[in-house]
């Protein structure tokens, strides 16, 4: 039986319009200022904002740092996702050293297939390059993973400028996109060893083994690296304006360069690494938390349109037992927060509400954006007859506030505690099927693996 949305206000990057919204099986079928019923099953959109289902490309589930498991896996962390509106993830399938990027998508499959509450695609962070790596790149394209992950930080997963160079070729060849973790990992390093030596061993010494030069000088590398390679490029996690000011030089040569942030940095700000009673580790991811001024600059580039998408870098550990492992030293602590269950609700409210970006800017830059970067569009991040039917019908009435309490994602806090929120899904479908309904999931386990293409944004594309 075909539905019928009816009545909402349907968004897009373009504009937004009053209209209602037929689907039929997985697809949306038409969109018409007024559709007859013709026995469809009927949802009231009165009031509502239609959004493309958002995309999060940017979640570590079920990943293993060496010394911490992440507390949300594939059940959970998807669980998350869809009740807050998003319908597609990318997660980081994460090569192992010694290991195939063959086994490592398969070992990723394993964790998400028959698992996932919500659409669900990878990337593939490579840490181990070498000529038999370099030879599956196809494979991998075939696959339909056509983007990749390097980190210049982290010991056990980084990779040199060379190794950076030389894949950097390889994937442009096969029109795949990379990201990168930009910090220089030799710094940081060295400052953390400085911090220690100094008993210095709190959170608070954590910003400060991460200073944003850190992450500037690794932007600027990485981007000279890139021109010489002649790729486009992706960088992820984003988090200083001198980072930035590296990007706005490189695009000012006529560089294609790619950016994404994360809700915690235009929200959240280094003054969490001040608490009592160890609660700062709560806060510690990599990059860290950052000054005002920093918030500032990303929310106005998402405002000028020179950020091109949010994502999370969900990558949940407990306070008890996890984050706790790092009591005696902050270098322990294992990195990162959780957030794929809150970023469109708290992107709308003190994004849209608060007029730093528009509903519009909302719809591109968690999901149109998304999905043109990572070989998914139109199928996924667009409001046209024939994509799938990933809709979310937003009701921008609605007040909450966010707790830990009443949550999907299976950790014991949310850096968003006591957030006041605006708006939340009324309904989400996933390929047609309703799956959440007034912040309850109705239907679990029904993602798919989404097959990605090359990225649109190489040459050809216009
Ligand atoms: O602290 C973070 N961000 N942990 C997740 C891994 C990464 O760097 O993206
Ligand atoms: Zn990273
Ligand atoms: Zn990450």
């Amino acid at each position: 039986m075909s539905k019928i949305i009816k009545g909402g206000t349907i968004v897009t990057p373009k504009g937004s319009f009053a209209a209602d919204l037929r689907i039929e099986d997985n697809k949306i079928a038409e969109i018409a200022e007024q559709l007859p019923a013709d026995g469809a099953e009927v949802l009231d959109a009165t009031g509502c904002l239609l959004f493309p289902g958002f995309i999060d490309a940017h979640t570590h589930f079920d990943m293993s740092t060496g010394t911490a498991l992440t507390a949300d896996n594939f059940h959970s962390g998807t669980r998350g996702a869809i009740v807050g509106g998003t319908t597609t993830i990318v997660d980081f399938a994460t090569q192992e050293k010694g290991e195939t990027l063959v086994q490592a998508l398969k070992n990723w499959h394993a964790k998400a297939d028959g698992v996932s509450s919500c659409d669900y695609a990878f990337h593939m962070a490579i840490s181990d390059w070498n000529p038999s790596v370099r030879n599956e790149i196809d494979t991998m394209v075939a696959e339909g993973v056509t983007s990749f992950k390097l980190y210049l930080a982290y010991d056990n997963l980084r990779v040199s400028d060379g190794e950076l160079y030389e894949i950097l070729k390889c994937v442009r060849d096969v029109h795949g996109i990379i990201g990168v973790h930009c910090e220089n990992g030799d710094l940081v390093n060295e400052m953390i060893a400085e911090k220690r030596a100094a008993g210095e061993l709190t959170p608070a010494a954590h910003p400060a083994s991460r200073p944003d030069f850190v992450e500037a000088e690794a932007v600027s590398r990485y981007l000279y690296i890139a021109e010489a390679s002649d790729a486009p490029v992706n960088i992820v996690h984003l988090s200083t304006k001198l980072g930035f000011d590296e990007v706005l030089k490189a695009r000012a040569k006529g560089q294609k360069v790619y950016v994404e942030t994360c809700p915690h940095y235009l929200m959240l700000d280094e003054s969490r690494y001040n608490l009592e009673n160890f609660e700062s580790a709560k806060y510690v991811c990599s990059p860290p938390l950052r000054k005002k001024e920093d918030q500032q600059c990303l929310w106005t580039a998402l405002k000028n349109n020179d950020i091109d998408t949010v994502s999370t870098d969900h990558c949940s550990f407990n306070f008890k037992k996890q984050k706790e492992q790092g009591r005696d030293d902050f270098s322990k602590i294992p990195n990162g927060m959780p957030g794929v269950e809150h970023r469109p609700a708290v992107m709308y409210t003190y994004g849209v509400c608060e007029n730093r970006i528009t509903k519009e800017q909302m719809a591109a830059q968690l999901s149109e954006n998304t999905a043109r970067l990572f070989g998914m569009y139109p199928q996924k991040g667009a409001m046209l007859a024939g994509s799938d039917a990933d809709i979310v019908v937003w009701d921008p009435s609605f007040k909450g506030t966010i707790t830990a309490q009443h949550m999907q994602q299976n950790v014991d806090y949310t850096p968003y505690e006591g957030l006041a929120v605006t708006g939340r899904p009324k309904a989400v479908f996933l390929r047609g099927q309703q799956v959440v309904q007034d912040g309850e999931v109705i239907a679990e386990h029904c993602g798919a693996y989404v097959h990605r293409h090359e990225s649109e944004y190489y040459p050809q594309h216009g």
